[in-house]
């Protein structure tokens, strides 16, 4: 007899994570691998951070749970935070505190589609839109933003196909290009979503991680958008699994009942110490002339024929190199990479299905000592690799 099985197993693997397992198997074989193939800071959060987190084990209320939306504190702190970056004053009752960014876009998407409804998003993209969206039911429309179109989806191309999308979702700085998105182009979207009644969802979790000025907000433009950002890439804590996001007047009931049923509440005792990260920038924003130096050093150390027509990088922490001088079947090549060279980095098909078999993602958001030795190594592998 067989039973069901739920059409999710057509999912693709979130291949980054795959990368990641593969390397953790060799390091435990005893490799030295140096690791640019995820998204994560090197560096532990504040020392404040960990302070107050360490303090809350005293509080009997950090062990339970939070209210579904999360602890006022924090959302207030949040809001706060709007004001010294974009001076905004957003209604902190609007914020809502999130397993994750990941499970704020579920959230998102649960409170503002229905199954059947499309959402555009920018292709190459982080891969967990797409594949969150196919397994709620929704249809994800790739819009191409490749390196002909200076990375940025064509609005005026898909308001002239006439299939005008439910909503679209954006990232700026983008994963895995680190395209910075200007803000007459943000503005031009938030206009665009306004006038053609689509819902805009935008990414932000990359906020703060700008190799020049800091980038602005898509609430300064648009209020009815979706504002998503996570403590996991600018405030150093990843494994803390903690997000937030900015809802529209008419989304935040909704977005409380999902995240009631979903997961009743956040981490609490992550919640106490996340509220001090806001006191932190000094602290945080010194980690970004590592990582510029970092960009730089792969930039100019590694082979022309390794880096292609590589992305501008002018954001996050990603290089998405053009890797078609070399290889066109980025899979095997990020493979090859690894076990001969012990170099962990993401192919493009995680983020492009079609083209990204041409480019491999690499994270600078390491050490400079992982950085040089995977040049190194790079260098050395990349004649041998034939
Ligand atoms: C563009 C983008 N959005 C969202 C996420 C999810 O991050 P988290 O769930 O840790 O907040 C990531 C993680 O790498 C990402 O790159």
């Amino acid at each position: 007899m067989t039973l069901k099985i739920g059409k999710t197993n057509q999912i693709p693997a979130f291949l980054a994570m795959q990368v990641m397992q593969n390397a953790q198997h060799l390091e435990a074989a005893g490799q030295d691998i140096k690791h640019l193939e995820v998204g994560q800071p090197s560096t532990p959060p504040p020392a404040a951070v960990s302070r107050a987190l360490t303090a809350a084990l005293d509080h009997t209320a950090a062990h339970g749970y939070s209210v579904a939306l999360g602890q006022p504190v924090l959302r207030q702190r949040i809001a706060a935070h709007y004001q010294d970056w974009y001076g905004l004053s957003p209604d902190w009752n609007h914020i809502a505190i999130t397993p994750g960014s990941s499970l704020g876009f579920a959230i998102s998407f649960l409170a503002a589609f229905d199954a059947g409804d499309h959402i555009a998003i920018a292709t190459p993209g982080y891969p967990a839109y797409r594949n969150l969206m196919v397994a709620l039911g929704l249809v994800p429309d790739l819009l191409p933003a490749r390196a002909d179109q200076h990375w940025m989806p064509d609005l005026d191309a898909l308001e002239s196909s006439g299939n005008l999308p439910d909503g679209i979702l954006l990232a700026s700085p983008a994963n895995p290009t680190g395209v910075v998105m200007s803000d007459d182009d943000l503005q031009t979207v938030c206009g665009w979503c306004a006038r053609h009644g689509v819902r805009l969802i935008m990414d932000e979790i990359y906020h703060g991680l700008t190799y020049g000025r800091r980038g602005s907000s898509a609430l300064q433009f648009n209020q009815n958008a979706i504002i998503i950002n996570s403590f996991s890439k600018y405030f150093c804590m990843t494994g803390w699994r903690l997000g937030w996001v900015i809802f529209p007047d008419d989304l935040v009931d909704n977005a409380e009942k999902i995240s009631q049923n979903l997961f009743i509440s956040a981490s609490t005792i992550n919640q106490y110490g996340a509220v001090a990260a806001f006191d932190c920038y000094a602290e945080l924003d010194a980690h970004l002339p590592r990582y510029e130096e970092n960009r730089d050093s792969l930039l100019r150390g590694l082979p022309s024929e390794f880096l292609g027509q590589h992305a501008p990088a002018d954001g996050a922490f990603y290089l998405y190199a053009d890797i078609s001088a070399v290889s066109t079947d980025a899979v095997a090549f990020a493979q090859r990479l690894l076990n001969e060279a012990g170099v962990a980095v993401t192919p493009g098909v995680d983020f492009d299905r079609a083209e990204g078999v041409r480019y491999l993602r690499l994270s600078y958001a390491g050490s400079h000592a992982t950085i040089s030795t995977a040049i190194e190594r790079i260098n050395r592998w990349l004649p041998t690799a034939g």
